[in-house]
C-alpha cells in the first residue's frame, strides 16, 4: 500500500497523510508493548488482527449512531480514518474489577459495576499516564466541562453497544480505553483502535483471558488469543 508521509508514530501505530486533507492512513503495527513501554516485542499478525477486529467494532457503533474515525480498511492492517485533533485522554471504563484497579483500591477481584466506572487518565508518557480528575482536565485545559459531558455520554452509549454485542458473542467485557479527537467541523469523534491491545476480554464459558493481559503476565498463546478474538466477532463478510 502507498503510504503517505508520516505524521504520527505511536507504541502500537503509525498514521500517514493520505492525499485527501481531512483523511489519514492509519498502519496497525506488531509492536506489542506494555508496562509504561519497558516490556517490548514483535508479535507477528498482531497488526493484521487489531485492524480487523477495530475496524468491526468501529462500524458496529456507526451502525448504532455513534461517530468514529472509521472511513475502511482497504487491506488488512491498514485503516482509512477521518484526520482528528487527539485529546490526550485514555477514556477507561470498567464494567468488572480488573487490573490496575485491583492494585490502587479496595475492591473485590470480579466486583461487577453498575453503572460503570469511567475513569480518565493523562495521555501522557513524561507524567506516566496519571489518574485525572475534572478540575485538573479543566486546569490542563485538555476539555471543556461540555466537551467531558459529551465524552462520558458517548462512552456509555459505546460500552452499551459493545457490550451486549461481545455478551452475544460468548464474550465478557472487564474493561476498555477509547480515545477521542475532533473533526475538522469541532466534533467529538471516537479514534484510536478497540481491540485485544486496548480491552479485557474473557471467555464467558471458561473465563480465559484473551487479551494483552497474558503479554503483560509472560504467558504464551497471545496471538492465538488475538485471533480467537477475531473469529469470533468477525463474520464472513468482514473477512477481506
Ligand atoms: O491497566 P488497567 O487495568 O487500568 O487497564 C484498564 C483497561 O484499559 C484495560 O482494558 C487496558 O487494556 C486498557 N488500557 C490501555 N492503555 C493504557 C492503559 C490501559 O489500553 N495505557
Amino acid at each position: 500500500l502507498d503510504t503517505g508521509n508520516l505524521l504520527y508514530r505511536g507504541k502500537a501505530k503509525d498514521v500517514y497523510q493520505t492525499n485527501q486533507p481531512q483523511q489519514v492512513l492509519v498502519k496497525f503495527r506488531d509492536d506489542i508493548t506494555a508496562g509504561d513501554g519497558e516490556k517490548k516485542e514483535i508479535m507477528s499478525l498482531k497488526g493484521y488482527y487489531n485492524s480487523l477486529i477495530s475496524a468491526k467494532l468501529f462500524r458496529l457503533l456507526e451502525d448504532a449512531g455513534i461517530k468514529t474515525q472509521y472511513i475502511d480498511l482497504p487491506e488488512p492492517g491498514y485503516m482509512i480514518s477521518h484526520k482528528l485533533d487527539m485529546i490526550p485522554l485514555e477514556v477507561i471504563t470498567r464494567n468488572i474489577a480488573a487490573g490496575s484497579l485491583l492494585r490502587r483500591f479496595p475492591f473485590q477481584d470480579g466486583q461487577t459495576f453498575n453503572p460503570p466506572i469511567i475513569q480518565m487518565d493523562y495521555k501522557n508518557d513524561e507524567y506516566h499516564d496519571p489518574m485525572l480528575n475534572d478540575d485538573i482536565i479543566l486546569a490542563l485545559d485538555l476539555a471543556s466541562s461540555e466537551d467531558l459531558e459529551t465524552i462520558r455520554k458517548i462512552t456509555l452509549k459505546i460500552n452499551e453497544v459493545l457490550k451486549s454485542f461481545l455478551e452475544s458473542r460468548g464474550l465478557l467485557f472487564p474493561d476498555f480505553k477509547i480515545e477521542f479527537g475532533r473533526d475538522i467541523d469541532g466534533n467529538i469523534v471516537l479514534g484510536d483502535e478497540i481491540s485485544p491491545d486496548t480491552c479485557r476480554f474473557w471467555d464467558i464459558e471458561t473465563c480465559d483471558i484473551l487479551d494483552k493481559d497474558l503479554f503483560r503476565k509472560g504467558e504464551s498463546g497471545v496471538i492465538e488469543a488475538y485471533q480467537k478474538v477475531a473469529n469470533i466477532i468477525l463474520d464472513d463478510e468482514d473477512k477481506k
